[in-house]
């Protein structure tokens, strides 16, 4: 069985951090969405991976991701020159898969459980196509689907009256039979060939669309609320490992984990903390639910609830910083002091205070 993943499109609700990388790039845990996703793909036997990224996403997926080798993988990438929906991303790959059975899998979402499961369903059952369903308390949001038995009867894209609270996650399994839908399907209102009005052509064909519903936790991290929200679950999922230094001074409680080469100093870090190789917290109070990536300097500063990334570095900052997500090489330092405050700031930052 091949994959196609989905990192075209242009992530808009994630600037400014998408003027510099894409959104699948972004960490959680100190691990880019995307490679959550590659390694599930693998792990279920997946050799063949086709990303659909488009002009401007091609550059920086493939600098991250290469050849697929990291994984065991090959990786072929097939450029997608519009975002025209992610029925037309699918059917870029088309010649790719070669009339294979392959799973699609949007690159912005996390399934930690796995695919093993649906991809035994697919072919238990000779389904025509599995689609991932998770229950959802906000449906107009997603795709949603509604179930008969054990069959899907009827598929909308973001209903304004949803038929139930089953939402389509980022997976999908199909044959063939996918691509002839795709041909028979209008753009919808938001002008996007939409891959639900393809399945629901393949359930109005009689052919066989199967449900899989996911019982762990599943996560969209198209929005900076969603990265802080993965990231707290990734990190809650993880176990301790101390390989940088801490000195006698600092308080480590709660499941921690330090990189190589990173050091901590006279410092309270409440966990879950990830810390990145060769990252620096001196007299500083961290976490929980905190990821700084490879590094870091957090220097007589509080980080609570926040992804920081690569390289950036926050001394002295005079107030704790909070649900935030920091880009790389930012810089955010106090002085003794200050009468007031100095920002260079790119478009689409956001500064807010809170309570
Ligand atoms: O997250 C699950 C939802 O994903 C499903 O419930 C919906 O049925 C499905 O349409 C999709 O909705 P979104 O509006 O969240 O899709 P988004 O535009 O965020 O795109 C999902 C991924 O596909 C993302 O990695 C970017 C990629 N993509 C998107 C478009 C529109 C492409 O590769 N090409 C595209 O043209």
């Amino acid at each position: 069985m091949k994959a196609v993943v989905l990192c075209a499109g242009l992530g808009t609700r994630l600037r400014p951090l998408t003027f510099s990388t894409a959104k699948h790039l972004i960490p959680v845990a100190n691990k880019p969405v995307l490679f959550y996703g590659l390694e599930s793909l693998v792990e279920v036997g997946v050799r063949e991976i086709g990303i659909v990224v488009s002009h401007e996403s091609r550059p920086v997926i493939q600098n991250a991701v290469d050849d697929g080798s990291r994984w065991g993988a090959v990786v072929t990438y097939i450029e997608q020159h519009k975002p025209q929906g992610l029925a037309h991303a699918c059917a870029c790959a088309e010649s790719f898969v070669a009339g294979e059975p392959f799973i699609m899998y949007l690159g912005d979402n996390l399934l930690p459980d796995g695919l093993r499961a649906p991809v035994e369903l697919f072919q238990k059952t000779g389904a025509n196509a599995v689609v991932l369903l998770k229950e959802v308390d906000d449906p107009t949001r997603f795709g949603i689907a509604e179930i008969h038995g054990d069959r899907i009867v009827r598929l909308v894209e973001k209903p304004k009256e949803p038929p139930s609270n089953l939402a389509i996650v980022g997976g999908y399994i199909f044959d063939r039979n996918i691509f002839e839908s795709i041909r028979r399907i209008k753009p919808s209102w938001r002008g996007e060939y939409e891959i639900t009005d393809a399945i629901q052509d393949l359930v109005s064909r009689g052919l066989l669309v199967v449900p899989y519903i996911v019982s762990g936790w599943w996560k969209d991290t198209g929005k900076p609320e969603d990265i802080l929200d993965a990231n707290r679950v990734v990190l809650e999922g993880m176990h301790s490992a101390i390989e940088g230094q801490v000195d006698t001074n600092s308080e480590l409680d709660g499941t921690v984990i330090i990189a190589p080469g990173a050091e901590v100093v006279d410092s309270r870090i409440r966990g879950p903390v990830i810390i990145g190789s060769h990252a620096r917290v001196y007299h500083a109070e961290l976490g929980p639910y905190t990821s700084l990536g490879d590094r870091v300097h957090v220097i007589r500063s509080t980080v609570r609830n926040s992804v920081v990334m690569e390289d950036s570095v926050i001394e002295n900052f005079p107030t704790p910083l909070r649900d935030s997500l920091i880009g790389r090489r930012v810089i955010l330092r106090g002085h003794a002091g200050a009468v007031g405050i100095r920002l260079l700031l790119g478009d689409y930052c956001e500064v807010e205070t809170g309570t």
